[in-house]
């Protein structure tokens, strides 16, 4: 969150240097605001909005008052209207009020680490400007605010730590998002089956309570992924073989599931991947050598699962300084296994994954391929 409040004030300054700077018109002194229509707008949303706020430790609001709302503190103006407002840590108990839809220049919401609650107004599809939306560790709850799916130029959605729960909307993964963060609620059912459509870099599922398999159509992966996180859920099944189309791919994370089966061949056509996280779940077979062969690799962990063994080149990753942690497979011979009557029983062990055999001797580009021609 550090990293995002950076972005926030990078934004800020670049709307700044846009528009020629902060600042105020004349008003009248009660508060109407009758030579600037937005700023007026914006006095009524803001003033609305404190009314709804019950708490504020840090005395944030004390400065919500009068006309200028360009003075307000956590409210950010350029040539006179309000572009931004960042109350992150602000530690304020209330709800949104749908007012907020008056503040139409804004581009940047961002409220994490507050106490709101309730659900997000109806209203907010109005706010064209909005590009970033940050409600994560609130308190807001029921089901997918699909809400903030109408918001027509939003790019960055963050709903992480919160109460939400139910299903995830599929337009969710339709939708022109860059960053998809919906991890640490109380989202249930499955994954909808186009999260491949996505144009995201970032998705962040983890910490819910989805079940069913991690879905991966071929065909029309979107190729900008750089990190998905689908760990601490209730998936089964395999790890698609489609999973080697996310050519960008830098971080996959599925541990703590219930993922059983071949870890896919076609992980290893995932030339970008520094970490590959998928202990805790119940794979099993060989590790495939050529993922220990990927060259990006830094973190690579398979621990508790049921995996037999590892080749030579998974060996090498010590000397290659990867972070390469096995402990409680199955694998003879190497320490900190699981006991051998554990290892009778490989749960999942008839299920079928698709598999594409002897893949040493065909490229990635070929896999990718025939894996793309064999799908509808
Ligand atoms: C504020 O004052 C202006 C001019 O004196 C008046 O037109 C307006 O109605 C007043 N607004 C409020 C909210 O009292
Ligand atoms: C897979 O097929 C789609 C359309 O059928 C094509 O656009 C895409 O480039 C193919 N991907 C690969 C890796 O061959
Ligand atoms: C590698 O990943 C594991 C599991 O997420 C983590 O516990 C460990 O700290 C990571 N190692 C490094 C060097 O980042």
């Amino acid at each position: 969150m550090e990293e995002k409040s950076n972005l926030f004030l990078l934004s800020l300054i670049f709307l700044l240097a846009v528009h020629g700077g902060a600042g105020g018109r004349r008003t009248t002194g009660n508060g109407s605001n009758p030579s600037n229509p937005n700023l007026n707008n914006a006095y009524i949303a803001l003033q609305a909005w404190k009314a709804a706020i019950k708490d504020d430790p840090k005395g944030i609001l004390n400065s919500w008052v009068g006309s200028n709302v360009c003075s307000y503190k956590g409210v950010f103006c350029a040539d006179s209207i309000v572009v931004g407002i960042d109350l992150n840590h602000g530690g304020l108990e209330g709800i949104l009020v749908k007012e907020l839809s008056l503040l139409k220049d804004m581009s940047l919401l961002h409220l994490n680490s507050n106490r709101f609650s309730g659900t997000i107004p109806y209203t907010l599809n109005d706010l064209f400007a909005l590009t970033e939306l940050d409600l994560s560790n609130n308190q807001f709850s029921g089901s997918f605010p699909t809400i903030t799916l109408q918001i027509p130029n939003l790019v960055y959605l963050d709903l992480r730590f919160n109460l939400f729960s139910g299903p995830i909307p599929d337009f969710v993964f339709n939708k022109n998002l860059d960053a998809i963060l919906l991890n640490n609620n109380n989202f249930e059912g499955q994954i909808p089956q186009n999260l491949a459509n996505s144009p995201a870099s970032v998705i962040n599922l983890a910490n819910n309570k989805l079940t069913g398999d991690i879905p991966i159509s071929f065909g029309y992966s979107s190729p900008g992924l750089k990190e998905i996180l689908f760990l601490n859920n209730q998936l089964t099944g395999c790890i698609p073989q489609g999973i080697g189309l996310w050519s960008d791919l830098q971080v996959f994370d599925a541990s703590f599931n219930s993922l059983m089966g071949h870890l896919p061949d076609s992980v290893s056509c995932l030339e970008d991947i520094e970490v590959l996280n998928v202990a805790h779940n119940k794979l099993s077979g060989e590790l495939p050598e050529l993922v220990c062969e990927l060259k990006s690799l830094l973190n690579l962990s398979v621990a508790y699962n049921f995996f037999s063994g590892f080749s030579q080149e998974c060996a090498k990753l010590y000397g290659r300084n990867v972070d390469f942690d096995f402990a409680l497979n199955c694998i003879p011979g190497r320490e900190m296994q699981r006991p051998e009557p554990e290892c009778d029983m490989i749960p999942g062990g008839s299920l079928s994954c698709l598999r594409i055999p002897s893949l040493k001797s065909i490229s990635c580009g070929a896999l990718l391929r025939s894996l793309n021609s064999s799908n509808p």
